[in-house]
Parts: C-alpha cells; sequence; structure tokens
C-alpha cells in the first residue's frame, strides 16, 4: 500500500457523501464497494473491461468473463489498481503494454484462460508487482524479455502449460524473484541459461515434466537456490557430480524412474538436508558422499532389498544420523520392515549360492547406469530391461551385437547406447511406433542401411553420436517423419550428407560436430526446409558455396567454429535470411573485409570472431550490423585496432580481450565508445610497449590526440565509483568486476552496472 496518501482526502469525501442509495459510478453488472474501493463484475459474460470503473479502485475482481483480448492500455483508467483478477475470461491474447499504466499493481491473476505465448512486452508498466498467476493456460513459447520489467516479482506461477522448451534467458529481468513455479508442463530440456539472470531465487519447482536427464549446467546458474521439486520426470539415472548446487538443502527426485543412483551424485550439493527418492526403482544405495548435514533420505516406494549390500548404507545412517525412511522389499522376512530401525548385523546376504547372486546383481549394477529389473511382467527382450510404468526399454552396455526385437509396443524412450551393432538394417525397430527417443550412441556402427527406422513414426530424438558412419544412404531416415532433433556428431563423416535429409520435413536441429567434413555444397539442407540449428563445429571445412544453404529460411543458429575458413563465407550466409547467431570461433581467419556481414545484417543477434589469429578488420567490416546485435565476441586476436562500434547500440556483451590493442590516436573512436557505454569491454593495449596490458579506460595517452575527448572531470564525491541501488541482473560468466587500480579519476561509467546478459549460448542444443 506504498503511495496512497495523496488518496487519503479523496477517500475521506467518500466514506463521508456516498451512500448505498447513490451507488456513484459503478457500472452495470459489478458490485462497487466504495469504502473499500473494490470492484467485483463476475461472471458476467463482459467482453470487455468495464469503462467506467471508478478511477480510484484498488481492487478489481473480472473472474468469469469473456474478454478473448487484453488489449494495449486496457486498464489505463484504473491506476491505483493493486489487486486484479483476470481469471477464467477465455483471454487468448495479452497485447504489448495491455497493463500499461498499472505501477501500483501488487498481484495479478491470469489463470484459466488460453493465453498461448507471452510476448515481449505483455507484462509492460508492472514495475511493482509481486505475483503473477498464469496457470491453466497454454503457453507454449515464452519471448526473450517478456518478465523484463518485472523486478519486484517475488512469484511466478506457469503450472499446467504447455512449455517443452525453456530457451535462454527466458525470466531476465526477474531481480527479486523467490518462487518460480513450472509444474505440469511438458518441460523435456532447458537451454543452459534457461534460468540466467535469477540470482535470487530460492525455489524452483518443476515437477510433473518430461525431463529425462537432470540439468546439471542449468541448474548451476541459480546460486541462491535452496529449495529443488524435481520428482515426477522420468529420469532413469544420476551419474556422479549430476548435482552442483552449492545452496541447495531440499531436493525432491521422488516419483521417476530413478534405477541407479551415483552415490557421488551429491558430491556438488554440499548442504543438503533433505533428499527425497520415494518411488523410484532403487533396489540399493551406497552411502551418499557430499553432504555432510543429511538428515532425511526418503527411499519409501523403492524395492529396497535388504541385503548384506545393504549394510553400508544403513552403518551410514546410524553412524551420521540420517533417518531413512521406507522400508524392505525383500528378502520375504523382511519385507516390510523399516529400514530406519532395522539392524545393520542382520542385514546378511544367506547362503553362498545367494551370496554370488547377490554380487553378480551387484557387479551388472555397478557398470554406468545399470538396470536390475524388478517387475518381470512386461515383456522384454533378453538382457534387456523394460519399465511398463515409465515405457523405457533399456539394454545399454549389454555387449548386444544385433538390436534385440520384441519391446513393449508402448516403449517410448529406447536406449541402445553402448553396444556392439556395427551395422543397422532395415526395419530393425519393428512393433515400437511410439519410441520418441532413440538413443545409438557409441555402437561402433558403420553403416545404417536404407529404412532402418522405418515405422517408427513418433520417433523425435534421434543419438547416432560417437559411431563410424561416413555416410547415409538416401533413404535412410524414410518412415520418420516426425524426426526433429538429429545427433550425428562424432562420427567419420568426411562430406555433408546431404541427400539423407530430404525425408525429413520437422528437422529443426541437426548435429554434425567433430566429423572431418571438408566442403560445404551447393543445396546441403534442401528437404529439411524447416531447419532452425546446424551445428558444424569441428570439422574441417575450408570451402563454402554460395548456394550451399539456399533454401534455409528458418535458420538461425549456426555453428562453424574450428574449421579452416580463411574468410567469412558472406555469400552464402546472405541466402540465410533468419540468421540470429553465427560462429566463427577458430577459424584461421585473418582479415574481415567490408560488408562481410551485411546481407544478414538485419537478423544478426550473436557474433562469435574470437580466437581466430584476427589481424584486421576494415572499417566498414560490421557495415549494417546496428540495435539487433546484442553479442560481439572478439577475444583472443591479433587485432591492433577494431571498426567503429557506434552503432552496435543493442549490445549485451562484447569481449576484445587478449588483443594487442595499439593504444594511439586512431583508437580515440574505441576509447570514447567505452566512455559511453555501460558494458564491460575488456581491452587492453598491447602497444606501445610502456602502456602494453593497462586498459583502454585507463590510460591518458588519448588526452593529447587531435579529436575531441574532454578532459577528465573530477569525481563529485568520495573516492569510490557509485553503487548501484539494486541488485542488476548481473552478467553470467563474467569476471567479478574490479574497480580499476588507477588512482587518478574513478570513473561514473564504469562499474556501475553489469552488462543485462550473458553471452548466449547454442540456443537449440536439444538434448532431452
Ligand atoms: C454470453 O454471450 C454469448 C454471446 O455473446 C451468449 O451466446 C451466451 O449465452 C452468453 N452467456 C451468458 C451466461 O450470458
Ligand atoms: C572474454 O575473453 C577472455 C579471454 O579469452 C575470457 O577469459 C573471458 O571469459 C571472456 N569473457 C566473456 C564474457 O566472454
Amino acid at each position: 500500500m506504498e503511495r496512497v496518501a495523496p488518496l487519503w482526502p479523496v477517500l475521506a469525501m467518500l466514506v463521508f457523501s456516498v451512500t448505498p442509495a447513490h451507488p456513484s459510478k459503478c457500472p452495470k453488472f459489478c458490485i462497487c464497494d466504495n469504502i473499500q474501493l473494490t470492484v467485483a463484475c463476475i461472471g458476467k459474460n463482459l467482453t470487455e473491461v468495464p469503462p467506467t470503473i471508478n478511477e480510484i479502485t484498488v481492487k478489481l475482481d473480472l473472474k468469469g468473463n469473456n474478454i478473448q483480448t487484453l488489449r494495449t492500455g486496457a486498464f489505463l483508467h484504473t491506476p491505483y489498481l493493486t489487486h486484479l483478477s483476470l481469471q477464467r475470461c477465455n483471454v487468448r491474447s495479452v497485447r504489448e503494454g495491455a497493463f500499461r499504466g498499472l505501477g501500483r499493481l501488487v498481484f495479478l491473476n491470469l489463470a484459466n484462460n488460453n493465453i498461448d505465448i507471452l510476448y515481449q512486452e505483455s507484462f509492460d508498466g508492472l514495475t511493482s508487482l509481486k505475483q503473477l498467476i498464469i496457470d491453466h493456460n497454454r503457453v507454449e513459447e515464452i519471448q526473450p524479455g517478456a518478465f523484463s520489467q518485472l523486478g519486484f516479482l517475488n512469484l511466478l506461477s506457469l503450472t499446467h502449460n504447455q512449455l517443452v522448451y525453456i530457451p535462454n534467458m527466458a525470466f531476465q529481468g526477474l531481480q527479486n524473484i523467490k518462487w518460480l513455479r513450472l509444474t505440469h508442463n511438458s518441460l523435456n530440456n532447458l537451454a543452459t541459461e534457461a534460468f540466467a539472470g535469477l540470482l535470487t531465487l530460492t525455489r524452483l519447482s518443476m515437477d510433473h515434466n518430461e525431463l529425462q536427464f537432470f540439468p546439471t549446467q542449468t541448474m548451476t546458474r541459480l546460486p541462491e537456490l535452496t529449495r529443488l521439486d524435481m520428482g515426477y520426470n522420468p529420469m532413469t539415472y544420476l551419474g556422479e557430480e549430476t548435482v552442483s548446487m552449492s545452496k541447495l538443502t531440499h531436493l525432491f527426485l521422488d516419483h521417476m524412474s530413478l534405477q541407479d543412483f551415483s552415490h557421488m551424485a551429491l558430491m556438488q550439493a554440499p548442504r543438503l538436508t533433505h533428499l527425497d527418492l520415494g518411488h523410484n526403482q532403487l533396489r540399493v544405495l551406497q552411502p551418499l558422499l557430499g553432504p555432510e548435514k543429511l538428515a532425511r533420505l526418503v527411499l519409501a516406494g523403492n524395492p529396497v532389498y535388504c541385503s548384506c549390500y545393504l549394510r553400508p548404507l544403513r552403518e551410514w545412517a546410524v553412524r551420521e544420523r540420517v533417518r531413512l525412511l521406507g522400508a524392505c522389499a525383500g528378502p520375504p522376512h523382511f519385507s516390510g520392515d523399516s529400514l530406519g530401525t532395522i539392524h545393520p548385523a542382520d542385514l546378511r546376504c544367506q547362503s553362498q549360492e545367494a551370496m554370488l547372486k547377490a554380487e553378480q546383481e551387484e557387479q551388472s549394477r555397478a557398470t554406468p547406469p545399470p538396470t536390475p529389473k524388478p517387475a518381470p511382467k512386461v515383456k522384454c527382450p533378453a538382457n534387456c530391461d523394460c519399465e511398463s510404468e515409465t515405457h523405457h526399454s533399456s539394454c545399454e552396455n549389454r555387449g548386444h551385437t544385433k538390436v534385440p526385437r520384441g519391446f513393449p509396443p508402448t516403449t517410448r524412450l529406447l536406449d541402445l547406447r553402448g553396444n556392439h551393432f556395427h551395422y543397422i538394417p532395415g526395419n530393425s525397430f519393428p512393433g515400437v511406433a511410439e519410441v520418441v527417443s532413440l538413443h545409438l550412441q557409441r555402437c561402433k556402427m558403420h553403416e545404417v542401411e536404407g529404412g532402418a527406422f522405418d515405422g517408427m513414426k513418433s520417433l523425435v530424438y534421434l543419438y547416432l553420436s560417437e559411431n563410424d558412419l561416413s555416410s547415409l544412404s538416401p533413404d535412410v531416415f524414410r518412415g520418420v517423419p516426425q524426426l526433429t532433433y538429429l545427433h550425428l556428431e562424432r562420427n567419420k563423416f568426411t562430406q555433408f550428407p546431404k541427400a539423407a535429409f530430404k525425408l525429413l520435413p520437422s528437422l529443426l536441429a541437426l548435429h554434425l560436430e567433430h566429423n572431418s567434413i571438408t566442403r560445404l555444397e551447393q543445396g546441403l539442407l534442401r528437404g529439411a526446409e524447416r531447419l532452425r540449428g546446424l551445428y558444424l563445429t569441428a570439422n574441417e571445412i575450408h570451402a563454402v558455396s554460395p548456394k550451399a544453404f539456399s533454401p534455409a529460411p528458418d535458420l538461425d543458429t549456426l555453428h562453424l567454429g574450428t574449421n579452416q575458413l580463411k574468410e567469412v563465407p558472406t555469400d552464402a550466409l546472405g541466402q540465410v535470411p533468419s540468421l540470429a547467431e553465427l560462429r566463427l570461433s577458430g577459424n584461421p581467419i585473418r582479415w574481415v573485409p567490408p560488408k562481410a556481414f551485411l546481407p544478414f545484417a538485419g537478423s544478426l543477434k550473436h557474433l562469435y570472431l574470437d580466437g581466430m589469429g584476427l589481424e584486421k578488420m576494415s572499417k566498414d567490416s560490421l557495415a549494417g550490423l546496428g540495435s539487433g546485435l546484442r553479442s560481439l565476441l572478439l577475444e583472443e586476436n591479433q587485432l591492433e585496432e577494431v571498426p567503429d562500434l557506434a552503432p552496435l547500440t543493442g549490445l549485451e556483451v562484447i569481449n576484445l580481450s587478449e588483443n594487442p590493442l595499439l593504444c594511439d590516436c586512431p583508437l580515440l573512436p574505441l576509447r570514447k565508445w567505452i566512455d559511453k557505454v555501460n558494458l564491460k569491454v575488456r581491452a587492453s593495449c598491447g602497444n606501445p610497449p610502456e602502456l602494453q596490458g593497462r586498459k583502454v579506460k585507463d590510460v591518458h595517452i588519448f588526452k593529447s590526440c587531435p579529436g575531441e575527448l574532454p578532459p577528465p572531470t573530477p569525481a563529485p564525491k568520495g573516492p569510490k565509483p557509485p553503487k548501484p541501488t539494486k541488485p542488476k541482473p548481473a552478467h553470467l560468466n563474467a569476471p567479478k568486476s574490479k574497480p580499476a587500480k588507477v588512482k587518478t579519476k574513478p570513473r561514473k561509467s564504469e562499474s556501475q552496472r553489469t552488462p543485462a546478459a550473458a553471452k548466449a549460448t547454442g540456443k537449440k542444443s536439444k538434448l532431452p
């Protein structure tokens, strides 16, 4: 209720003058309380926000109407609102600036509507908002910047929506967020920087999603998180150091499909006190290393087998005072006994024979993610495990030489990694039409015959990485029309296997990193016309045909780093009208000519030109690039000068470090630019020798240049640069900004702000 002071006179007048018989300015169909200043128009089929609501209203309840579109400025006439309820209003679209003018709103409820996209400026103007509820909608896309104005938000709730993927920086701007709820979506993939900038988040709810792997890297971006709800996701194992979260105290991994949990999984979660592994498929668990204050470990609902192999865990629990919850599932004489009361000495392996058996079991369990099988009813090929509840089937690392047959027809994830197939003949996967994700990594395959996957009409993810493939038959992908993410990295391709992709109209991401492709020929992507990400890092590409990418109307991410290119393939890239991220790092490009990026400058957002040995960039090399460019990476080159960066007004990340910049008058424009922008530029002098290693922003040599560097203004007061008043969305990965050591003049612009965005990393490397 801050800042209501100016209202008091009005309020007093109302209290005295308004009688129930005189309902001033109450819209038809509404109930107004002019003392509480509330207006409720509930369940009235209204198609618009009533225009005659009293201006001084603080609570407005519009539940259960039929307002399909929230227009720009829909609430401009009620600027004092603190609470606004819009549940069940059939809202489909929230126009940019719909809530503009509601600078006092604290609580906004949009639950149970039909919103599908959160646009960049949907929540513009809500600068005081603390709670935003968007549960039970159909949100499938969050556009970058959607929440950038909500610097006071504490709670964002997006449960029961249709999110599949969270892109980098999706929640940027939420500088005070405490709790983010993403429960009951269909998330199967999170970008590495999905949670970048959420530096105050303490609780994240992501249960009831489709995550198959714990998103280790993504989670490291949440430094304050103490509680993570991850239950009800189809994960099968957690390997060593999977959870790397220094402040986490409560971790919920219940109701998943865990068959294996490494005793080192939590090595990097030292503060964990509560761990819930209930309702998984764990038969045994080793004493957990890492969390020294663990107080409670839930194993209820697991098929825990109380034999000598459980004894170390029980002894550890006694010693470390960890409360174990759950019961033995076997052997029969212990069945149902509580894990917390069973005496360690009673945990024995019965006979010689039983012991051997347990040992064997234990051994198979000790190889990477191993998989003992509790419930035997489902049909399943020999030497494989099939989970009926989660629809996962796995024969990982089992030494199979032929693709096994006879998996349950409902299988959705089929994991065949680490076998010795060498060759996959046609029609190798009959009867598994529901498989969404097929893993064939490390199977020593050198050939996959045409039609090998025929009939897998639900297949979306296919992993053929780390094999010996050098070519693909043109009809290898026959019968998999839904295939969207294809992994072919770390094989032996010397040519781009182009004919194979024409059968993949849904392909979005194609991974071919770490092969030996030497050239990109005309029409590579014909057929795969929806492709958005092409990853070719670490090949041997030295030539790119001008028509290589034509057509590629949707391609927005192209990684060509660590190849043998000697120049920017400008002509070829001119055929990529949506190119937003271009990586050329690590190619031997010495010179960037004029207009090198001009043909696609309009769409380009992230440009990586680091580590190339670049000696010179023409003055006009960046021609055309303007406010759209967000990142420019030029570190580790041989540049003595850089072109004018002034037109790049939208830059959030720039890196000029490790360049031998020549600190003399030609560099004056750079120096002036550095003084003007609020960015960490990381530029140091390489020459002249006496200035070597000094920061460009700290040297005085420019003062004597013909041209206009104004004399440094003395600092107004105090020796330190002013501190920002509230935390900014700090820059990820950025080294802590050290105030300049030079004692002369503290500058105002430096260290006042960190760049708003992080280096966006591989936006679409979707690994489910
Ligand atoms: C709501 O309005 C629609 C059309 O405007 C009408 O068909 C429907 O009967 C109304 N429902 C109620 C409850 O008034
Ligand atoms: C800038 O480049 C330097 C040198 O390679 C590197 O250490 C640093 O991490 C880079 N910073 C960013 C933000 O990319």
